[in-house]
């Protein structure tokens, strides 16, 4: 398995280009399936997950082509045709990759009324149920039980029906798959405490540019009148505001300044709200934000990851790895997921002082981290390992980069040309 090899200390200077968000594009992609004509998404990052999810649809018969980067941003273009549904069978063997596969549920029973899906089992940040995917679509109508592992689905003989649905907890992947199949069911579904993500909303303004008429946009309630069909679109995918976050701690910790282009300050306002008084200064430039210390330290705060707009979960592992070198100590609560703090013995392993109490860890600051070969064990602790490093004095070898490729395109050649003494390390070179 490659590995990173990071010699730390070294100031971050330069730019880096932010890629079209992972947890905007997986979602678009299954958006293809609600329409037999063509959906062009722009500003596609070049990633594993897409990839993954790329061979999925391929095997539902949807026409995929690559073209080279889009016109008007750096990612890349993929057309995605699905003139006929063949296959409504989301296999376990490609499911297991990636959970984000069961957002092929939704269009699926909206498009073609039926849907076999695995489960997708759980992960490393913890058990990331579906039932309320499942409880949703029931209140639309579907009929589905769970047997040998998979999610059989089917849709009423008239199709879905619109309905009100009022979500227990905010759930950002059952929002899309329950947003997805509204636009084809018949009658209005009203979604109450739906998730406000900017990759939801995203979804929602790709929707109706393909015909669908969804109002509410950016608020936890979506209301969504079904329409017969859909049309094709042509749709550039939002930055990506999790890596925007995390080039931004990455210059923080090193006391470098990076300008994050192809981004928008406003999809981290949490992010900013949380790092401003740490220490860390944003400057809105053309095209992103410039990112350095405000006065030269670092200081430990307080931070509770919630739903959009609150702290994201997401980048709850850089804030921690931020916070093992800022001046006092800082408390961080994961509200999300319930075994999201795996980098926390990865960290300690660094020199750092990290307390865990249940959903909760203290970071007490220390003066430096230092090197040492550390193991990724999920796609956000895995690029909190690589901050550490970049800030740690000596050698750094972070394990099981794979993780890193799900979610990060090309991490190690943009922190390189900015500075970092940074290489991967292919498995047969080892
Ligand atoms: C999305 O996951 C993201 N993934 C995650 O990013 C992100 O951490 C998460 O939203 C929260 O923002 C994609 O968009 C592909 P949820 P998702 O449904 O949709 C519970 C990354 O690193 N829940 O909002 O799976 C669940 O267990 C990944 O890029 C249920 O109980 O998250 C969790 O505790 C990690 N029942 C909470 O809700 C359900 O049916 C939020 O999960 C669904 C979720």
């Amino acid at each position: 398995m490659d590995k990173i090899r990071i010699r730390g200390g070294k100031p971050l200077h330069g730019s880096i280009t932010v890629g079209g968000a992972k947890n905007a594009a997986l979602p678009l992609m299954t958006a293809a399936l609600l329409t037999d004509e063509t959906l062009t998404l722009t500003n596609l990052p070049i990633l594993a997950d897409i990839n993954t999810l790329c061979n999925l649809l391929l095997q539902h018969g949807v026409g995929i082509r690559l073209a080279g980067a889009g016109g008007e941003c750096a990612g890349r273009e993929l057309e995605l045709t699905a003139r006929d549904v063949t296959n409504t069978t989301a296999p376990y063997d490609l499911v297991r990759k990636m959970r984000a596969s069961v957002l092929v549920l939704g269009p699926l029973l909206a498009r073609c009324g039926e849907a076999k899906v695995s489960l997708p089992g759980g992960c490393a940040i913890g058990a990331r149920p579906v039932d309320l995917h499942i409880k949703g679509l029931e209140a639309m109508g579907a009929e589905i039980r769970i047997e040998g592992g998979y999610i059989v689905a089917k849709a009423p003989k008239g199709g879905l029906r619109g309905a009100e649905y009022v979500f227990p907890k905010v759930s950002v992947g059952a929002t899309e798959n329950l947003l997805m199949a509204a636009t084809l069911a018949r009658g209005t579904t009203v979604l109450v405490n739906a998730a406000r993500e900017p990759e939801v909303t995203d979804l929602a303004e790709c929707l109706v540019a393909m015909g669908a008429k969804i109002t509410g946009l950016g608020t936890d309630r979506l209301t969504i009148e079904g329409v017969d069909r859909l049309h094709g679109a042509r749709h550039m995918v939002v930055p990506d505001r999790i890596e925007t976050g995390t080039y931004a701690m990455a210059a923080a910790m090193t006391g470098g300044t990076l300008d994050i282009l192809n981004t928008r300050l406003d999809l981290i306002k949490a992010a900013v709200t949380a790092l401003v008084p740490a220490g860390v200064e944003f400057t809105p430039i053309d095209n992103g934000v410039r990112v350095s210390r405000a006065n030269g330290e670092l200081v430990g705060v307080d931070v509770m990851t919630e739903p959009f707009p609150g702290f994201p979960t997401d980048l709850q592992a850089q804030m921690m790895a931020l916070m093992c070198t800022a001046r006092g100590a800082g408390m961080i609560t994961e509200t999300i997921f319930e075994n999201r703090f795996m980098h926390a013995p990865e960290l300690t392993r660094m020199g750092a002082r990290i307390t865990v109490h249940g959903s909760s860890a203290l970071v007490r600051g220390v003066e430096r981290l230092t090197g040492a070969p550390v193991m990724a064990t999920d796609l956000r602790a895995s690029v909190s390992l690589v901050l550490a490093g970049l800030a740690a004095e000596g050698e750094t070898t972070v394990n099981r980069v794979y993780h890193l490729d799900r979610g990060y395109e090309r991490l190690e050649e943009k922190l390189a040309a900015c500075g970092a003494d940074i290489e991967r390390i292919r498995a047969e070179d080892d």
